[in-house]
């Protein structure tokens, strides 16, 4: 990466605020007195850096704007200990954008390269402002204001990663079954409204419990205790939850929640065994990592965690149909969570929430389905907001745009059924596909 410190002896013309029109040369960003330690967003050149320093009063660093990792723009990042820490997995970069822990990794793990932030050529204060030149640059520091105030340049937008990304409007999202009501909001005779893919649905249950909706859909069902629309003919299947038919499972509902991340950013986060503070440093030095068997139209991941006697099963099916189940190997309590996700918008995704609790050999006790019910809201309160904080508006598809770990393994195959999906693969017979992956 380039040096954020060392400027060139080279002569030039200087100049003020870069606007030749040019990447080079040197761009005033903001005041010194506005840079703390909290990451603010700048642009330079076009490009997007945020600055911060790593201590209070130390000196200025200007590192790439988003984490390599997920894409989180990093004015989310906090500083802690000299570093800048992401707050999804907690990846930390030190000052010169090295990124020096990723929890993941356990405490005997390294960094790869590929996960060091880029740094513009240099940054520099001057008559109590921040400047940054991107690229080498003639001119040894940045010029003198003579007592004029400079302009910085309008923050830029954040590039979007560079191949397909699954939105909420998705055309392929007309191929599937989506979530719209619990269907205990839907009496007999009744109508409701609900937003599916950026449209107004009315939906009725006529005499008899018959389903319509208005505009006609190619489907209309129930099924898990939800109402659920498909556009056109489905590319995926209804999941299925076998604990639904288990008459000694107790079972509720979250209230439904609203969040204005995208459904794949969601569904993404609910399938994370990466996340921040979950892995510590502390735990254990080779995080279990699950193992993934892709099936038609989605997946499932087992993963067996020794020293805590629970065994974790995460299930998928396209495009927002997600199942996690935690079996305590030890009590024999088996609970599990079903989100199933509405991208009822652009901006808007509405989350519905069912925990069923199971006791192996016997009764479950009382007040255990509350402890699940309360387990599961707030693990759904911390994914929202983190993603309201994160603006996500979809999930990439290309997997080089964003830096994937052995534990991210079902993060990356949520990708690639999402991707599969995206294109009718899914619906094409992936016998082939499914099976060279399994032996990948
Ligand atoms: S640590 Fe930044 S997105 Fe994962």
């Amino acid at each position: 990466m380039a040096s954020s410190w060392t400027t060139s002896s080279r002569t030039g013309t200087p100049r003020i605020g870069g606007r030749a029109g040019t990447p080079t040369g040197w761009y005033p960003v903001a005041r010194s007195s506005e840079v703390g330690t909290t990451p603010r967003q700048v642009g330079a050149g076009g490009q997007a850096y945020v600055v911060l320093r790593t201590r209070p009063g130390a000196e200025v660093t200007a590192l790439s704007a988003r984490c390599p990792h997920r894409l989180v723009p990093l004015t989310t990042a906090t500083v802690v200990d000299g570093r800048a820490r992401c707050p999804y997995h907690g990846w930390e970069f030190n000052a010169e954008g090295r990124c020096v822990e990723i929890p993941s990794l356990g405490p005997v793990g390294t960094p790869p390269p590929r996960a060091d932030l880029s740094a513009p050529w240099a940054v520099e204060e001057r008559d109590g402002w921040v400047w940054l030149a991107p690229d080498p640059t003639p001119t040894a520091r940045p010029p003198r204001t003579h007592g004029a105030t400079p302009s910085p340049e309008p923050v830029p937008d954040l590039p979007p990663p560079d191949g397909p990304v699954l939105d909420n409007l998705h055309p392929a999202l007309e191929h599937a079954w989506h979530p719209v009501a619990l269907s205990t909001d839907l009496r007999v005779g009744g109508y409701l409204q609900t937003r599916l893919l950026g449209r107004t649905w009315t939906v009725h249950r006529r005499t008899g419990g018959v389903l319509a909706a208005d505009p006609p859909a190619w489907g209309v069902v129930e099924h898990l205790g939800v109402v659920w629309i498909a556009p056109a003919e489905p590319w995926a299947e209804l999941l299925a939850v076998p604990e639904t038919a288990d008459p000694l499972a107790v079972s509720g509902w979250l209230p439904p929640a609203r969040s204005p991340a995208s459904a794949g950013a969601l569904a993404d986060a609910f399938l994370d065994t990466s996340r921040h503070p979950a892995h510590p440093t502390s735990g254990p030095p080779e995080p279990a990592v699950p193992e993934l068997t892709y099936e038609r139209g989605g997946f499932s991941g087992v993963q067996e965690e020794q020293l805590g006697g629970r065994r974790v099963t995460a299930v998928h099916r396209a495009p927002f149909q997600l199942v996690r189940r935690e079996e305590d190997l030890r009590t024999g309590v088996v609970t599990t969570v079903v989100r199933l996700l509405q991208p009822e918008d652009a901006d808007s995704t509405r989350v519905h929430t069912r925990v069923l609790v199971q006791q192996t050999n016997g009764a479950v006790s009382p007040g255990a389905l509350a402890a699940a019910v309360a387990s599961a809201a707030a693990v759904l309160d911390q994914d929202l907001a983190l993603l309201a904080r994160w603006g996500s508006t979809g999930l990439p598809l290309l997997p080089r745009d964003e830096l994937h770990l052995r534990a991210d393994r079902l993060g990356v195959a949520l990708r690639r059924t999402l991707a599969d999906f995206a294109t009718d693969r899914t619906a094409a017979g992936q016998t082939e596909e499914l099976q060279r992956r399994a032996t990948a």
